[in-house]
């Protein structure tokens, strides 16, 4: 890991409720931190299980340097690998998805089994032993639908999150949904601008008419943190928990995960122009008007799941410049689009609101580029979630810097 000693000032010099300095979000030096201390080491959310649903069903993600290939067994194990050929190192598989019944390199055709094993080698003598050369793992685990990878040796326990997800988001059913659509974005920003514009609504009803038509971003109500502590947010949590719905606001000792269960406005019940469900009532769910689950783990998802369908939103670095946001539209599998469900009324908010924050985040890149760029401060009544990301960020980096490496191999 390449080190120039400046990360350790710089972390110093932050001031609390202050944006921060210009080189965290524009210094590849920086950016590499952020791979080395952040991305390399945490757990990252990586599909959704819905795009995994048969046997040899794959994905491919490119996290930092590290492509990989997740793919579901014959056996109906999800499993992740480096996306590597362990003959001369040809990438494995090139497409974002797919299907196969074996793992075939396109170089010299070396085959894996879908559990990483090499099953097949051409000419390669009598003393080739196929046992060594099987792909090589990435740790792997689900939550709430949803697939996540790390690529340390050792990975940090993710038994927590994953009771308080699986409980949280079960009576949504995530193992019963189908993927309705998938959306994927390069964002001109830093992945931290993503992150930090995803958890305020400051910005809300000046840049997102149609998601302010049933999101509630009002901090009285919800709080700028997701809290719920006002009377209001309180009854809905209420009256969700009475049914059976798991929806008070938990967060990691860490606070790099949490959930809650935040109330619409008025009586809406699904992310649509008129309010109204734009699918089916989930099978597990008691009621339409049960709000959005939230559920946020950093560095690289925050997610919605309502009553009628579950939306998984997938952060990526790219650059120190470039973030890819992938968002996953699921759907009960036995629905049936234009009989059950219309594709536009499902996604139209999103697909705007995404765009209305790609825009923001890019102006943003573009004005913290100038030198004349100085950290600014957050409004604690608007932007306390902000700051919470941000005190999570250099807490961090801070371990990070000070502790010791768990790096994969590099
Ligand atoms: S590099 Fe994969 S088979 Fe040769
Ligand atoms: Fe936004």
């Amino acid at each position: 890991m390449r080190d120039d000693g400046i990360l350790p000032a710089l972390l110093d010099q932050q001031v609390q409720g202050m944006s921060l300095a210009r080189a965290f979000y524009t210094d590849p030096d920086r950016y590499q931190d952020d791979l080395n201390l952040i991305w390399y080491r945490d757990w990252v959310f990586a599909a959704s299980v819905a795009e995994l649903a048969k046997p040899g069903a794959y994905v491919t993600l490119q996290l930092g340097a590290y492509p990989v290939v997740i793919v579901r067994g014959t056996d109906g194990e999800i499993r992740a690998f480096h996306n590597v050929c362990r003959h001369r190192g040809q990438r494995l598989c090139s497409k974002t998805s797919g299907q196969t019944s074996k793992l075939v390199c396109p170089y010299h055709q070396w085959t894996y089994e879908t559990d990483g094993r090499l099953l097949w080698a051409r000419d390669m003598g009598p003393d080739f032993d196929a046992a060594k050369h099987g792909l090589k793992s990435v740790h792997c685990a689900s939550a709430a639908g949803m697939v996540f990878i790390c690529l340390a040796e050792v990975a940090p326990d993710f038994a927590p999150v994953k009771a308080a997800a699986d409980r949280y988001a079960a009576p949504h059913r995530p193992e019963d949904l189908k993927v309705a659509y998938q959306s994927r974005i390069t964002e001109n920003g830093n992945w931290k601008l993503v992150l930090e514009n995803n958890r305020e609504c400051y910005h809300c009803a000046g840049s997102h008419p149609s998601l302010c038509r049933t999101f509630n971003d009002d901090p009285d109500l919800v709080g700028a943190d997701d809290s719920l502590s006002s009377p209001a947010g309180a009854a809905h949590v209420n009256r969700c928990e009475e049914a059976g719905l798991p929806s008070r606001y938990v967060i990691s000792p860490e606070e790099n995960w949490r959930l809650v269960r935040i109330p619409f406005v008025g009586d809406a019940v699904s992310y649509t122009m008129d309010g109204k469900a734009a699918a089916p009532l989930l099978p597990g769910m008691p009621f339409a008007n049960a709000g959005s689950l939230l559920f946020f783990h950093y560095p690289n998802t925050w997610n919605h799941y309502l009553s009628d369908h579950v939306l998984n939103f997938r952060v990526l670095p790219v650059s120190p410049t470039q973030t890819e946001v992938v968002t996953t539209w699921l759907v009960d599998r036995d629905t049936v689009e234009g009989r059950d469900y219309d594709l536009k009324r499902l996604t139209e908010v999103w697909l705007a609101t995404n765009d209305e924050d790609r825009r923001v985040v890019e102006e943003n890149q573009a004005g913290i580029n100038s030198p004349a760029y100085e950290p600014g401060p957050y409004s604690q009544k608007q932007e306390s979630g902000v700051i919470q990301f941000i005190n999570w960020y250099l807490a961090t980096m801070r371990r990070g810097v000070s502790g010791p490496s768990r790096m994969a191999a590099e």
